[in-house]
C-alpha cells in the first residue's frame, strides 16, 4: 500500500487532497504545527518519520500582498524549504508533488502561457514560488510541479467566500476587470493530481513542471458575476461594476493575463480539469448542502 504525506493539511488544497486521495493508500496529513516550513529541521524530521512514497506539498506562504512586507519569511517557506523537502524525498526515493503559481509570469502575453514561456514575476510571492520551483529542480530527484491559479474552495480564505460575504453586505461592488485568469477549485486540482498519479506513467519520463488549472478564463469581475448568478439567496446580491486594476491599488502587482495552457498536462497524462464554471457550481453545491445540514441540526 502506498503512503502519502500531505503537508499544509488545513489549507484549501491540503483539505481537498485528503478527500481526493482517500482510499488510494495510507494518508499522513500534517498541518503547520506538525511540520513547519519555516523550520527546515522540523520538515526533515517529519518526512523521515513518515517514510512516504509520495509527498504532496500543499503548504505555502500564500498571502500575496503581505509577502511584499515579509519577503524573507515568504522566501524561506516558498523558496528554500521546497528544496529541503526535495532532498529528503530523493533520499528515501519518494516522489515530490509540489504546487506553484501563475504569478511566475508577468502577464504580458496575449495567449495562455505555456511551460516553456519565460518567467518574470511581478511580485515577491511570485519570486518566492519561482525560487521554490528552482530549488526542487536543482535537487534532481523525481518531482511534479503543478502551476495553478485563482484557487477557491467552499472553505478557507478565497475570493469565492469573500464575494459571498460582501455580496450580501453591500449593494454595489467594484471589482477588477482587466486581469484575466482561470479560477480553479482545490477539489478539481486534487482530483486532477490523483488522476496524474494513477495515469501509470514512468516518473523518469514525466518529471517536470506542468500547468494545471480549470478550463476557460475570466476576469475577477466576471468571476464575481458568475458567483452571484449561481448562488441561491433570498436577499438580492450586490451589483458588480468592473474597474481597472489601476483603481484598486494593492501592495503586490498582479499580471494582466495569467491564463495558463494545460496542453502539456493533457498530452502527458490525458488529464484535463473541468471548466471553472462547473467547478464553481460544485463548490456552491457543497456550501449549500453544508448550510442545509447546519440549519437542520
Ligand atoms: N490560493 C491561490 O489562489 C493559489 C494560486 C496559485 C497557486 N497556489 C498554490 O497552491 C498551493 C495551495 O494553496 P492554497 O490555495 O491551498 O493555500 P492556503 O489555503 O492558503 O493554504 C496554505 C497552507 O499552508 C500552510 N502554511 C503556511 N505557512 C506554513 C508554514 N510555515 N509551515 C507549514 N504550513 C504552512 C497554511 O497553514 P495555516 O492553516 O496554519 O495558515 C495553510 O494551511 C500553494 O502552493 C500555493 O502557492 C495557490
Amino acid at each position: 500500500m502506498k503512503r502519502f504525506l500531505i503537508l499544509g493539511a488545513h489549507g484549501q488544497l491540503g483539505h481537498e487532497l485528503q478527500a481526493a486521495f482517500f482510499g488510494a493508500g495510507e494518508i499522513i496529513a500534517h498541518n503547520r504545527a506538525a511540520c513547519d516550513l519555516s523550520d527546515p529541521p522540523s520538515v526533515r524530521t517529519a518526512i523521515r518519520a513518515a517514510q512516504p512514497d509520495v509527498i504532496l506539498n500543499a503548504a505555502a506562504y500564500t498571502a500575496v500582498d503581505r509577502a511584499e512586507s515579509e519577503p524573507e519569511l515568504a522566501m524561506r517557506i516558498n523558496g528554500e524549504t521546497p528544496g529541503v523537502i526535495a532532498e529528503e524525498a530523493k533520499k528515501i526515493g519518494a516522489l515530490l508533488v509540489h504546487y506553484s503559481t501563475d504569478y511566475v509570469f508577468d502577464g504580458s502575453k496575449n495567449k495562455p502561457w505555456t511551460e516553456d514561456d519565460p518567467v518574470n514575476p511581478l511580485n515577491v510571492y511570485g519570486e518566492t514560488k519561482l525560487a521554490g520551483e528552482r530549488s526542487i529542480q536543482q535537487v534532481g530527484g523525481p518531482f511534479l510541479i503543478f502551476r495553478t491559479s485563482w484557487v477557491f474552495a467552499p472553505h478557507g480564505q478565497n475570493f469565492l467566500r469573500t464575494m459571498l460575504r460582501l455580496g450580501q453586505e453591500r449593494e454595489e461592488l467594484k471589482i477588477v476587470n482587466d486581469q484575466r485568469g482561470a479560477p480553479t477549485s482545490a477539489s478539481a486540482l486534487s482530483v486532477g493530481t490523483r488522476s496524474v498519479l494513477m495515469a501509470g506513467r514512468s516518473l523518469d519520463e514525466v518529471t517536470g513542471i506542468y500547468h494545471m488549472t480549470c478550463a476557460g478564463e475570466t476576469t475577477w469581475a466576471g468571476f464575481a458575476q458568475s458567483i452571484f448568478a449561481k448562488a441561491h439567496t433570498d436577499k438580492p446580491w450586490a451589483s458588480v461594476s468592473g474597474i481597472p486594476a489601476s483603481q484598486y491599488p494593492t501592495p503586490a502587482r498582479r499580471p494582466a493575463n495569467s491564463v495558463l495552457s494545460n496542453a502539456k498536462l493533457k498530452a502527458a497524462f490525458g488529464v484535463a480539469l473541468p471548466s471553472w464554471e462547473t467547478a464553481l457550481g460544485e463548490a456552491l453545491q457543497t456550501l449549500e448542502t453544508q448550510q442545509a445540514r447546519t440549519l437542520s441540526s
